[in-house]
């Protein structure tokens, strides 16, 4: 039997729904929740998602504002930048657009955010409450991802979850929130030898690995709730992920498409993470 194709645009729309009806009585209450994001450089992928996430926001009611830095910004100013976000009461989440020129240190920056304001939930005070299971913020396509699976009552708990890649945005900590939810999680990588011994025995599969077409019908438990991370441009400027989803989804029960599966949930939960600092809960 085909799978069932999980809508990440509906959710993510459903989701927004409820959230701009909650920005709406904040506001009601005085509260305007604020997003400031700065971006570094010109690098045209980073430009098309810092717009995705401007024109989010707006849609649901937060205010925003970027802040474009010259590539050859220096790291003390790109800190000062920060440091001065901090202590703005009117600024409720910060979000510093990766990557980063390569004369800036990623973490140090990472690192300089108050975890107050560290929606993208990329600090390391916001990981290490993630593994250790307090509230904090989620990183926004791992958060997303378990949304989705909740949202299709896909259970989670005792499942052998598969994640492919081991980055700090997206491999590493879903795998730590499937954990979390009690599944078994194995992580596998580029160095891992024997990789469909792995994805076989998966009855949850994540790639987030950035090649298209890696996981085919073959590689994949019959029944196999699937889960694509990849965006992928093709030579002929289609999108596509990393899963062949016509030959995986005549043997999976759940699969996500791409585009419309994880992209739009990525955004969602940066505005849930931006509402949820301007009413001050990871504090
Ligand atoms: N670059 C690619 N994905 C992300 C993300 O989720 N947050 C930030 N800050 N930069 C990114």
């Amino acid at each position: 039997m085909p799978a069932n194709v999980i809508d990440g645009k509906a959710l993510a729309q459903k989701l927004r729904e409820d959230m701009t009806e909650e920005v709406s009585q904040l506001k009601a209450e005085g509260i305007m929740p604020h997003l400031t994001v700065i971006i570094v450089g010109d690098d045209p992928a980073s430009k098309t998602y810092v717009n995705g996430k401007k024109k989010a926001t707006h849609q649901t009611g937060i205010s925003s504002d970027v802040i474009e830095m010259a590539a050859s910004v220096s790291e003390h100013e790109l800190l000062e930048k920060i440091t001065e976000l901090n202590q703005d009461k009117t600024v409720h989440g910060i979000l510093v657009q990766l990557p980063l020129p390569e004369h800036i240190n990623e973490q140090k920056v990472i690192q300089a955010i108050s975890p107050d304001k560290d929606v993208d939930g990329f600090h390391p005070v916001s990981i290490g409450k993630m593994m250790t299971g307090q509230d904090t913020f989620l990183p926004c396509t791992p958060y997303g991802i378990i949304t989705m699976l909740q949202s299709y009552n896909i259970q989670i708990e005792g499942k052998h979850a598969v994640v492919m890649g081991r980055s700090h945005i997206v491999g590493k900590p879903v795998g730590q929130l499937l954990l979390n939810e009690h599944a078994t999680v194995t992580y596998c990588h580029s160095k891992t030898t024997n990789l469909t011994e792995f994805t076989g025995n998966a009855d949850i599969l994540i790639t987030a690995v950035g090649k298209p077409n890696v996981i085919k019908q073959e590689h994949i438990k019959e029944g196999a709730v699937i889960i694509d991370v990849g965006i992928n441009r093709l030579d002929d400027g289609t999108l596509t992920g990393d899963v062949d989803f016509p030959s995986a989804a005549e043997k999976a029960s759940y699969i996500t498409p791409v585009p419309k599966g994880v992209g739009p949930m990525t955004i969602t939960m940066l505005l849930n993470n931006t509402i949820k600092a301007a009413k001050g809960l990871s504090s």
